[in-house]
């Protein structure tokens, strides 16, 4: 019999859940992170707003409900955001997850058991600019995505960074090696104008780039340790393709999971950061795609600085997502 993971360390006792929305391109690292976000004690999750990025807008919207109901949190609202991106034209990435977003799974049709999620359809950037303001200082906002939904917020006036608790994307890449160009990372490359609107603004308080997310490589090995559920299933299936894409690219036996690594990172284990820097960056717009999308130190410009962090803990932080994402699959629903 497999080994029970380790339980996930748990808030003290007199800790209100922090308010939390997410904004996702789900994506089968995006999956997890929802899962995990969706049942974390410590977590409040007022609502997910969606972003076209690695799949179209109408697979990211349906994948969120869908996986949201199946721990039975439909009661979650999901804000229907951009569908594509500030300027360019959406490029979207089915090697890497798949045609609708979720690997080797599809998460098509409806099941009248899960209930039904409230599709809001006030547009994302109004959704969070409600949000914020109407809890000012409390929100904490976590981009997973390309920064449209943000950026669209900040456009209008929406001061994501006077009005949150903290504003976190996963994003960019400082030293380590672009996983889009050879310094562009992908959620930086799909929407450069929107990434360049939110630093220059200050939007963001803090980045998780690559340099940090690629420190931890989770095999098919780790999942063995999830229990034996539907949902643990369409988990195994969903990152059994992501997998099969970084052996491809990155020649690694496994993959970077971004997203739930920041989730927990920022929110819930701050304690697995050990290594961050203060920068003042900014991202190229030009027409070149070979560099946009790239982040650069921006120098004579009286942008904010942010906090980023460039090392995890990588040891800790598999036990921690994998815990999680245990309980998340074992739930009664699943
Ligand atoms: C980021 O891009 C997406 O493919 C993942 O979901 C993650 O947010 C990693 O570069
Ligand atoms: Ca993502």
């Amino acid at each position: 019999m497999d080994a029970e993971p380790d339980a996930p360390r748990q808030p003290t006792a007199e800790a209100e859940p922090r308010p939390l929305i997410l904004d996702v391109d789900t994506g089968i690292d995006d999956m997890i992170a929802l899962l995990i976000a969706a049942t974390s004690p410590e977590l409040n999750l007022r609502g997910v707003t969606c972003v076209a990025g690695n799949v179209e807008i109408h697979h990211v919207a349906r994948n969120t409900g869908k996986i949201l109901r199946m721990v039975g949190r439909g009661d979650v609202p999901v804000s229907i955001g951009a569908a594509r991106p500030l300027q360019r034209r959406l490029r979207t990435a089915p090697d890497t997850h798949g045609p609708t977003g979720t690997g080797y799974v599809e998460l098509r049709g409806e099941d009248r058991q899960l209930g039904t999620t409230e599709y809001t359809a006030i547009p994302a950037s109004r959704y969070l600019g409600a949000h914020v303001n109407r809890h000012p200082g409390e929100m904490s906002v976590v981009a997973l995505g390309p920064l449209t939904n943000l950026a669209a917020a900040t456009q209008s006036g929406v001061d994501l960074a006077g009005r949150t608790r903290d504003v976190v994307w996963m994003g960019g890449t400082l030293e380590e090696r672009g996983n889009t160009t050879e310094t562009g990372e992908w959620n930086a490359c799909v929407d450069p104008e929107a990434a360049e609107t939110c630093l220059r603004a200050g939007s963001i308080h803090r980045l998780f780039p690559l340099d940090a997310t690629q420190d931890v490589v989770f095999t098919m090995e780790d999942l063995r340790e999830l229990p034996d559920t539907h949902l643990a299933g369409i988990v195994r299936d969903a990152v059994r393709f992501y997998v099969g894409f970084h052996q491809q690219a990155d020649g690694i036996d496994g993959a970077y999971l971004h997203d739930p690594v920041v989730l927990i990172g920022s929110l819930l284990r701050p304690d697995l950061v050990t290594e961050s820097v203060t920068e003042t960056l900014a991202c190229d717009t030009s027409s070149d795609p070979y560099l946009a999308g790239s982040l650069y130190r921006s120098e004579g410009d009286d942008r904010p600085s942010i906090s980023v962090a460039t090392e995890i803990d990588a040891d800790g932080m598999r036990a921690e997502l994998i815990a999680r994402l245990a309980r998340a699959v074992g739930a009664p629903n699943s």
